[in-house]
């Protein structure tokens, strides 16, 4: 195993006030129901952001708990690196948008786009940066604004998903604690399984755009369903074998938020009990890339993460991007 090089020094998280629950649909006019939800998604309620909420707020939100609680002043920051599906603008990144909230006048910024993936990649970016030697304090935050790419009169998308933020604060590793092994994968030629096929370069924003609703999230749900449980299930082995771990070893899984039969699938994968996986799709429903360290963050709070627990945390999302990351902390 190798000796770790970032640590996790604090996390935090943001959720809009806005609850939206599954009984709220039917006065948008949708046909589904409280019990089709929750019987396919384990789904009772998610966070929605109001006016003047954006990704680049709920970030800043997260990003100041976790410096707060890694003592660290926003000069101190080296690296932002901010993981979204939704941009509060296509150029430039949010990333700046965070730098400048945070005053983090020391900091590079960038955007990476993993989609539910994005934290764990951000963690790997993170700790490349950190294992070349030039940066000493990243702050990797994931932040999701889906109410606003998510087609409101689209039953089979708009019921998964919610707004939110997590953050961590990476710093250098010197007791044995930290990140101790990764994964990341993707495969493009399944991109168009999950995607915004508008409003990009390859089909700029029209009036036809606008028109059949293309600049909305697409999904084929079964397939995305099926290529999730096998990509989170190889992810999982891929990060246990590099650390030397079997699921015994793992006191905690935080797996990507989307669905409790995906997270059940994953957890009996890794031959780990439901009782060690922390779980809150329940009440926020799909908060793509922030998914991971809002549970994460909720996990460390209520003390089921503590000074020496082994967490595996498992992604999957659009792309398709696949990952897992193995912290003790
Ligand atoms: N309420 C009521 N009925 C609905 C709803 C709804 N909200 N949405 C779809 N239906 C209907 C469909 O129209 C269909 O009706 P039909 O049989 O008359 O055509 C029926 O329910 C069955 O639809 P399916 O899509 O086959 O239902 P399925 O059991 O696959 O569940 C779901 C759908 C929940 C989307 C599931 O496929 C899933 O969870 N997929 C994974 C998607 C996911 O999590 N994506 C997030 C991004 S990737 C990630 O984060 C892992």
């Amino acid at each position: 195993m190798k000796r770790p090089i970032a640590y996790l020094a604090g996390t935090g998280r943001a959720a809009p006030a806005k609850v939206v629950t599954n009984n709220d649909f039917a006065a948008l006019g949708l046909e589904t129901s409280h019990e089709w939800i929750v019987e396919r998604t384990g789904i009772s309620e998610r966070r929605i952001a109001g006016p003047g909420e954006s990704t680049c707020s709920l970030a800043a939100t997260a990003a100041r708990t976790a410096m707060q609680r890694a003592r660290v002043t926003p000069g101190e920051l080296d690296v932002i690196v901010l993981s979204t599906a939704t941009p509060d603008r296509l150029l430039p990144a949010t990333a700046v948008d965070v730098q400048a909230a945070l005053g983090a006048t020391r900091a590079a910024a960038f955007d990476i786009s993993a989609a539910c993936s994005g934290f764990l990649y951000g963690l790997q970016v993170a700790e490349g940066l950190m294992s070349a030697g030039s940066h000493e304090t990243v702050l990797v935050v994931s932040a999701e604004k889906m109410s606003a790419i998510v087609d409101w009169t689209d039953r089979s998308t708009c019921v998964l998903f919610g707004d939110g933020a997590g953050a961590a604060v990476l710093q250098r590793s010197e007791d044995g604690k930290g990140i101790l092994s990764s994964f990341v994968r993707s495969d493009g030629t399944l991109a168009e399984l999950l995607y915004r096929p508008g409003g990009g370069a390859l089909v700029p924003f029209t009036e036809d755009v606008l028109k059949d609703r293309s600049h909305y999230v697409k999904m084929a749900g079964r397939e995305v369903f099926k290529h999730a449980v096998r990509s989170m299930a190889e992810a999982a082995d891929r990060a246990l074998d590099a650390a030397r771990l079997t699921g015994n070893d793992i006191d905690v899984m935080i797996p990507h938020q989307a669905n409790v039969r995906i997270i059940e699938a994953t957890a009996k994968h890794a031959n780990i009990p439901m009782d060690k996986v922390y779980v809150n799709v329940d009440r926020y429903g799909n908060t793509s890339s922030a998914s991971i360290p809002i549970a994460l963050d909720e996990a460390i709070e209520c003390g089921r993460v503590k000074e020496g627990s082994t967490v595996l945390m498992v992604a999957f999302g659009a792309g398709f991007t696949w990952g897992s990351t193995i912290v003790r902390f």
